[in-house]
């Protein structure tokens, strides 16, 4: 019994270790379908910690309790996010949707953090590695991404076509995208300088 116990714990730490890993590849640049993977030929998956010395934060929660979860009562309280809301992107529910969806692929950073934690579905970010790369990251239910204030990024739904995900911000909303180029902008400059490593 107590075998079969130890074994089950540990079937349940590698699956909770799995889960911790978040998906990301390097993509083609394909004129194809923004919904579709994009992978290299061969695939070029990028570890977590890449992402994570790029300065994007990742956790994994528990999303069905996500109003009691107290993992994310603490990331809010540490990281002083005040605000939330939940946005819902389907076709049916979204208005304008095939414009809105190229909109969100259009390459932008933000002054602030863009934070989402996803509560159903799925969707891709794709973020800019210091060589200029895209790097698309699958988040889905349960993944919680930061990606940094002046960090280029897009989104987009992937062939499920369904998201739904909780915004976080601090204090009250800004989601205003600023369009590349922006090397210029003071919070561009600040990702460089803190983030980029010689
Ligand atoms: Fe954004």
């Amino acid at each position: 019994m107590q075998d079969e116990e130890a074994c089950m714990s540990y079937i349940a730490h590698i699956l909770e270790a799995v889960n911790a890993q978040l998906d990301a590849w390097y993509i083609n640049d394909s004129e194809e379908d923004q919904r579709l993977p994009h992978h290299l030929e061969p695939k070029l998956y990028v570890p977590v910690q890449k992402l994570a010395e790029l300065g994007l934060a990742h956790w994994v929660l528990d999303s069905n309790n996500y109003e009691h979860d107290m993992e994310l009562r603490k990331i809010r309280a540490e990281r002083g996010y005040t605000y939330q809301d939940i946005v819902d992107i389907a076709p049916d529910l979204l208005p304008n949707y095939e414009a809105n969806l190229k909109n969100f692929y259009k390459e932008h950073m933000h002054a602030d953090e863009e934070i989402r934690f996803i509560l159903a579905g799925s969707g891709y970010f794709d973020v800019r590695d210091f060589d200029d790369r895209w790097i698309r990251i699958w988040a889905k239910k349960n993944d919680m991404l930061v990606v940094p204030a002046g960090m280029y990024h897009r989104f987009t739904l992937d062939e499920s076509e369904y998201i739904k995900a909780l915004r976080l911000f601090k204090g009250y909303p800004v989601w205003t995208p600023h369009y590349r180029p922006q090397d210029e902008h003071p919070s561009r400059k600040d990702y460089i300088t803190f983030w980029k490593r010689q």
